[in-house]
């Protein structure tokens, strides 16, 4: 396998050839998904909901995001490892920011770090491009500003928001930001920045029009129900084939039809 790098995914927009990225937390996943011929893998703060059963990203911590990113590296042999700063590890200031983004690297393993925002966190994010870490940025719902925001729905329909993403995608691009994650975002506004920016653009619930597309892995097999957003796609029902499993499982020990002659020594 050739290694997915940075240069790789603006190469791939320059060709025209679309980016899939996926979450992994742990070890046996990142290992399938990578295997599978995914370019990016996000170890994503949506662990704190997926892994913990938090209701928001906010508590999960920078020690926990650097266990799930070490896990990940351990699995991985092409793609591109990018790991999510969680809230509070990066918004006080660029020192703390970079001190953060330094300990996953240097703990974990990773190749770039996620920070979610524009104009606000811009010292920090030069902060940690020049001691030599890529930076891949996050824009319209940023879920780390869910209690700002009130609600989980489409951000930036209005001209005003719009127009703050626009000029925070251009101010990423120029400070040095090899990507940016789009997430729940109008299709048209998304496909425009897509088209002004060099940089690739991922969505997630931003259309069709940008580079590349993430979604969270757990909820495209289908292992989680309860969460249906329009852009969710479905690869799998596991939820139910996994229930029907365990139950299958459940019956077979208690009828001791588990283990057979065969399964025993
Ligand atoms: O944490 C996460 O999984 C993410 C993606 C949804 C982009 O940030
Ligand atoms: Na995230």
């Amino acid at each position: 396998y050739k290694r997915i790098t940075t240069k790789t995914l603006v190469d791939m927009k320059n060709r025209g050839e679309k980016i899939s990225m996926l979450t992994a937390y742990d070890y046996t996943m990142a290992k399938i998904v990578d295997g599978s011929g995914i370019d990016v893998i996000l170890v994503g703060d949506s662990a704190s909901n997926v892994m913990a059963g938090h209701e928001t990203t906010l508590p999960i911590t920078l020690d926990q995001m650097i266990y799930h990113a070490a896990s990940v590296i351990r699995g991985i042999e092409r793609s591109l490892v990018v790991v999510d700063l969680p809230f509070g590890s990066y918004q006080s200031d660029p020192k703390e920011a970079l001190r953060s983004a330094i300990r996953i690297m240097k703990e974990s393993g990773a190749h770039a770090v996620k920070m979610e925002g524009g104009k606000e966190i811009k010292e920090s994010i030069k902060r940690i491009l020049n001691a030599g870490i890529p930076v891949m940025g996050h824009l319209g719902l940023t879920p780390q500003s869910i209690y700002k925001f009130g609600t989980y729905t489409v951000r930036a329909k209005e001209e005003e928001e719009a127009e703050k993403l626009i000029e925070d995608a251009l101010l990423l691009e120029k400070t040095g930001c090899f990507a940016i994650v789009m997430e729940k975002i109008p299709a048209k506004l998304a496909r425009q920045v897509a088209e002004k920016l060099t940089i690739p653009i991922i969505g997630i619930g931003a259309g069709n029009g940008v580079d590349g597309q993430v979604l969270v892995t757990h909820d495209m097999l289908g292992m989680t129900h309860e969460f249906n957003p329009r852009f969710l796609r479905r690869y799998l029902d596991l939820y139910t084939e996994m229930t029907n499993a365990f139950g299958q499982y459940s019956a077979d020990v208690k009828s001791g039809n588990f283990p057979s002659d065969a399964e025993q020594y």
